[in-house]
């Protein structure tokens, strides 16, 4: 579907979420949750939800761990799923970032792991749970041998020193005239 940022209007969350807590009541969901949410997104639905969201789904990668919202989120109760922990790279939004990363470069080599292997390791420790995406068999493997080794503590260390920025923008979003006018605003000032 095409669309422009012109087509976009506000989003009425407390209606939204009255609803979706509908479908939890009548059990049509077993848990209802978001995806994107900034800090500000999350305590504006926690002033208003009488269930509290169970999951948020968020970009998360060591070029940007989203410290202050997992934070928020264990204090909460609210689960975290990290997506485009490589940094989504070869997809159109994406960036090649995380994987040219120095730290993640240097950690590779050293651990004889994929620079993959690395960040998703990294996911895992951080707590919650990760989706990654892969087309490739080998990849898909590569992937899934995560599990029988683990990060040394003097490498998450320096993986926390590494400097922060959001990837994963959204351009067709934002407009002069449309709802939100930059990334910092769509994203409540979290880039
Ligand atoms: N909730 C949301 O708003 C949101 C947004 C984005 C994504 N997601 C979810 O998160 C999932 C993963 O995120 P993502 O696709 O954005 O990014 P990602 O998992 O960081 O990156 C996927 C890309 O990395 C490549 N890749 C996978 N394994 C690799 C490896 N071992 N070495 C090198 N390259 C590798 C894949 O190519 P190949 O296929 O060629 O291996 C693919 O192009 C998505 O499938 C989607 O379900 C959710």
């Amino acid at each position: 579907m095409v669309f422009t940022s012109e087509d976009m209007i506000p989003l009425d969350m407390p209606t939204v979420w009255e609803a979706m807590e509908k479908c939890q009541s009548l059990g049509l969901a077993k848990s209802i949750g978001v995806s994107n949410f900034t800090c500000r997104k999350l305590a504006d639905l926690l002033s208003h939800a009488k269930i509290p969201p169970a999951v948020n789904q968020v970009e998360i990668n060591p070029v940007w761990q989203q410290r202050k919202l997992r934070d928020l989120c264990s204090e909460k109760g609210i689960h975290v799923t990290a997506y485009s922990l490589l940094g989504a790279i070869g997809v159109f939004w994406g960036s090649n970032a995380v994987l040219e990363c120095e730290e993640v470069k240097r950690i590779a080599q050293s651990l004889g792991k994929s620079r993959a292997q690395v960040c998703l390791r990294w996911g895992v420790e951080q707590g919650g749970s990760i989706v990654v995406k892969s087309f490739n068999r080998e990849r898909l493997k590569e992937n899934m041998e995560i599990f029988d080794w683990h990060l040394k503590e003097e490498d998450k260390e320096r993986l926390s020193l590494v400097p922060q920025k959001r990837l994963i923008l959204v351009h067709p979003f934002i407009s002069p005239n449309g709802l939100y006018k930059s990334h910092a605003e769509f994203w409540d000032g979290d880039v």
